[in-house]
C-alpha cells in the first residue's frame, strides 16, 4: 500500500492508496466536494495540487506510484479557485510563433508584485499550467513600497540597473530551476508575459521610474511592450517574445489592466467595482456607460508593515479573529498579526466597545492566549489605510453619479482580497456596506491576466481596448477626495 499525506487547513491526514490509483479520486475519497469542475477530464486545470518535492500537478491526470505528501488548497483557496473558474475568461490557445520554436514549448507568465513575484509555467501545446512558483520580491530589501525603491534609484547612480538586475536574476534563476526540475531546456522557454504595477514594469526594463514618484506622476511608458529576451536580459530561447501588459497610469498598472481583462465578459453588462488592495489600493468602477479608475495610497498596514506586531500572511500569523479567539496560519504558535487578522480584531474591538468611533482605545488590546498587542498607533495606521480605500471608492461612485446600492457586484482582486473577512471589512468601513452576496473574491487576477496574455496573442488587443475605455481619475489633486478621506477616518 502507498501512503499519502494530505495537508489541508493546517492539518495533516494520512490515507492509503494502491499503485496506479488516480490521485484526484484518492483526494475526493477523503475531501468531500474537492473542486474538480470538469469532472476529472483534465481540461479545466482546477484540480491542481502541490506535491512536496515534485511541484504542482493536475491531480486527475496523476497516477500514484510511491509515498507522497500532497498540499491541498485550504477551504478559502477552494472558494477562490471556484470563483476564478466561474468568473474569469479563458482564451483559445494562440501563442503566436512560440509553438514553432521548440518541440515542447513552455511559456512563463509572471505577476511582479511589489511584495511577491508569482511565476506560472504553461505548456504551450496544451495550455495547461505545469507549475506555479512564488517568492518574495527580493527588492524588498530596498523598502516595502515602490516609493522607497524609486528613492533608492534617485540616490544611487546604479540604482535603476540594480533594481532591474534583481528582477531579471530572479526570473532567470526561477526559470532555470523549473527547467531542471521538469526536464526542459532553456531553449524550450518560448514566450513570456509580464504583468505588474507600472513601477515594477519600468524596473523590469531598467527604465527610471522617478517621474512616477512626483506630481503629475507621469510614467515613461504605459503601452504594451513586445521585445526579444536579450533586450530584457532573459536567458531563454533567443527568438522568444516577451510581452509586458499595458498600464493606464503611474499607479494603475499592467497588473490591473490584465486582471480586469481576465474578468468574464458577462460582468461588463452590469455595474461593478473592481478593487485590488495592497500598499496602493487600485479601484475601477464599471457602470453602464463609463469606466473610471483611481489609485489611493493605502500604505502597508494591511501587509503587516507599520504595525507593531504586524507580519505577512505566513505561518504563525494571526489571520482571523472570530468570537474572541485567534486563527493562526499553519496552526502554529502566534507570532504576529497579518492584514486579515488585523481587520477582524479592529471589527471585534468596535463591537465590544473597546474601540471608539474616533479610533481611540484606553489601553492596548492583547490577543487572548498570546502576548501580542494592538496599540493605539496600530489603530491609527488602520484608520489611514481604510479611509484611503473607502474615500477612493466613494469618489468614483460620486463622479459616476451612482450609489453603492446600484452596484451588482464588488470584485476583490489580489492576495489580500482573498483572505479578508468581508463582514469585518465592512464593519471597519474599509469596504461598502452592501449585501455580502455581491462580493466575489477573485484570487490573483493579475496572474490570470498574465496567463491569458501568454496563451493568446488575441488577449493583447483586448487589454488595449479595455484600457482605452477607462478614464483615470487623479485623486491627489482632488479636493473632494481629501474631504472624503477625512470623513472616512472615523468608524461608524
Ligand atoms: S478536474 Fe478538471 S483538470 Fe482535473
Amino acid at each position: 500500500m502507498i501512503k499519502i499525506k494530505l495537508h489541508k487547513n493546517g492539518r495533516i491526514n494520512e490515507v492509503t492508496a494502491g499503485k496506479g490509483d488516480n490521485l484526484l479520486k484518492v483526494i475526493q475519497s477523503f475531501v468531500n466536494g474537492f473542486y474538480a469542475p470538469c469532472g476529472g477530464n483534465g481540461t479545466c486545470g482546477k484540480c491542481r495540487v502541490r506535491i512536496v518535492d515534485e511541484g504542482v500537478v493536475t491531480s486527475c491526470l496523476y497516477e500514484v506510484e510511491k509515498d507522497i505528501e500532497v498540499i491541498l488548497p485550504d477551504d478559502q483557496e477552494m472558494k477562490v479557485l471556484s470563483s476564478q473558474y466561474n468568473f474569469s475568461e479563458d482564451v483559445v490557445l494562440n501563442p503566436g510563433d512560440a509553438a514553432l520554436l521548440a518541440d515542447s514549448p513552455v511559456g512563463v507568465a509572471v505577476d511582479i508584485g511589489t511584495t511577491t513575484i508569482v511565476y506560472y509555467f504553461v505548456d504551450l501545446k496544451s495550455g495547461g499550467i505545469t507549475d506555479i512558483v512564488s517568492n518574495v520580491n527580493p527588492q524588498v530589501k530596498y523598502g516595502a513600497d515602490v516609493i522607497s525603491r524609486i528613492n533608492y534609484t534617485a540616490e544611487n547612480d546604479s540604482g535603476t540597473d540594480e533594481m532591474k538586475y534583481i528582477l531579471i536574476d530572479n526570473f532567470n534563476r526561477v526559470t532555470s530551476e523549473f527547467c531542471r526540475k521538469h526536464g526542459y531546456k532553456k531553449e524550450d522557454v518560448a514566450r513570456v508575459s509580464i504583468a505588474g504595477n507600472t513601477v515594477m514594469l519600468h524596473m523590469f526594463l531598467g527604465v527610471n521610474a522617478l517621474s512616477i514618484a512626483h506630481a503629475p506622476f507621469t510614467p515613461v511608458f504605459t503601452e504594451t511592450r513586445k521585445l526579444k529576451p536579450q533586450e530584457a536580459g532573459l536567458d531563454i530561447n533567443k527568438n522568444a517574445t516577451v510581452i509586458l501588459t499595458p498600464s493606464l497610469s503611474g499607479y494603475v498598472g499592467g497588473d490591473i489592466i490584465a486582471g480586469l481583462a481576465s474578468v468574464k465578459k458577462d460582468f461588463y453588462k452590469k455595474q461593478f467595482l473592481f478593487v485590488d488592495i495592497g500598499t496602493n489600493g487600485e479601484i475601477v468602477l464599471v457602470t453602464k456607460d463609463r469606466m473610471l479608475a483611481c489609485a489611493t495610497a493605502a500604505g502597508p498596514a494591511f501587509e503587516g508593515a507599520n504595525i507593531s506586531c504586524g507580519m505577512s500572511a505566513v505561518t504563525g500569523a494571526v489571520s482571523s479573529f472570530r468570537n474572541g479567539s485567534p486563527g493562526v496560519i499553519g496552526d502554529a504558535e502566534a507570532a504576529g498579526v497579518c492584514g486579515s487578522g488585523l481587520i477582524d480584531i479592529i471589527a471585534f474591538m468596535l463591537d465590544n466597545g473597546t474601540l471608539s468611533m474616533e479610533g481611540n482605545i484606553e489601553s492596548d488590546f492583547t490577543i487572548p492566549g498570546t502576548d501580542i498587542k494592538i496599540t493605539q498607533q496600530d489603530v491609527r495606521e488602520v484608520q489611514l489605510a481604510k479611509s484611503a480605500i473607502a474615500a477612493g471608492i466613494n469618489r468614483l461612485l460620486s463622479i459616476a453619479g451612482i450609489s453603492v446600492n446600484e452596484l451588482d457586484n464588488i470584485l476583490l482582486a489580489g492576495g489580500f482580497g482573498n483572505y479578508i473577512d468581508i463582514r469585518s471589512a465592512i464593519r471597519i468601513g474599509l469596504l461598502p456596506d452592501v449585501d455580502t452576496g455581491k462580493y466575489i473574491q477573485m484570487g490573483n487576477t493579475a496572474g490570470n491576466g498574465a496567463v491569458l496574455a501568454l496563451k493568446s496573442d488575441d488577449f493583447i488587443p483586448e487589454m488595449e481596448n479595455l484600457k482605452k475605455k477607462i478614464e483615470y481619475i487623479e485623486l491627489s489633486t482632488d479636493p473632494e477626495f481629501s474631504m472624503e478621506y477625512a470623513m472616512n477616518m472615523f468608524f461608524a
